[in-house]
């Protein structure tokens, strides 16, 4: 059995989730972070941005363009979802770099990719709600080339308190309606805030990538402990 055993849904509950809030993902996600869900991408982006990176779950392209601000010198952008990857096309067009992002339709837990394909990887908002999540970090592994890196970040489980306290008001309460508002969709938001409470912890997740082969992990909660940013090197 999976190690992340709190993934309950399919992967085609979430194919379809992600194509129906593509158009509005963006949106929702300034909107319903104030924005700051940016500075936990770029963190992600300053750990890895070397050479060839792998985004693994690129969405709607925004790790991409901040790996390609904060260096990296080509980005290949591996999702599932079409419908995210059209949004991702149109805005990463207009990038100055745009000629450096290739897109891959697939999936995570089975990549199209050589070994040692990558220089480092990362993967933003992704890992908590995917099933075969010890499948992903191994694919990882094995498409990172020895010394390269992984990051990845993501919303885990509410941090303890009283800061955690008035999260959860936030996310059963505003984040289903902001969804509802913005994309017309209150049940998609509601699944990714409850996915969010049922997450493993951060110190569980970087089990996970030791577990999958990575030495040297180590972890950093952002945005006081509403997200982390946990990362490992290939040997
Ligand atoms: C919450 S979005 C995150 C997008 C982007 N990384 C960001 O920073 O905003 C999750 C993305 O993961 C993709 N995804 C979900 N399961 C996947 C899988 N098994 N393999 C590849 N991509 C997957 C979804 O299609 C979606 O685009």
């Amino acid at each position: 059995m999976s190690t992340f055993a709190r993934a309950t849904v399919s992967q085609n509950f979430l194919d379809d989730l992600y194509g129906r809030i593509a158009r509005r993902y963006d949106l929702v996600n300034v909107v319903q972070s104030f924005g700051l869900l940016g500075l936990v991408r770029r963190a992600v982006a300053r750990c890895v941005a070397r050479g060839l990176v792998l985004d693994a779950g690129a969405g709607s392209g925004r790790f991409a363009a901040a790996c390609l601000a904060a260096g990296a010198s080509r980005v290949v952008c591996l999702d599932r979802s079409a419908e995210m990857f059209a949004v991702a096309r149109a805005k990463l067009a207009a990038h100055e770099k745009a000629g450096r992002v290739r897109f891959v339709l697939g999936d995570v837990t089975r990549l199209p990719f050589a070994d040692g394909a990558f220089e480092n990887a990362g993967s933003v908002f992704v890992f908590r709600n995917i099933p075969g999540v010890d499948a992903a970090a191994a694919e990882m592994r094995r498409v990172i080339r020895p010394g390269g890196r992984l990051a990845v970040a993501d919303a885990l489980a509410p941090p303890p308190g009283v800061l955690g306290y008035f999260y959860k008001i936030y996310l059963n309460a505003v984040v289903p309606l902001w969804g509802r508002l913005l994309a017309r969709d209150g049940a998609a938001y509601r699944y990714l805030a409850a996915s969010i409470q049922k997450c493993i912890s951060a110190q569980e997740f970087a089990r996970l990538l030791a577990g999958a082969g990575f030495a040297d992990v180590a972890r950093k909660p952002k945005l006081g402990g509403i997200a982390h940013v946990v990362w490992g090197r290939v040997p």
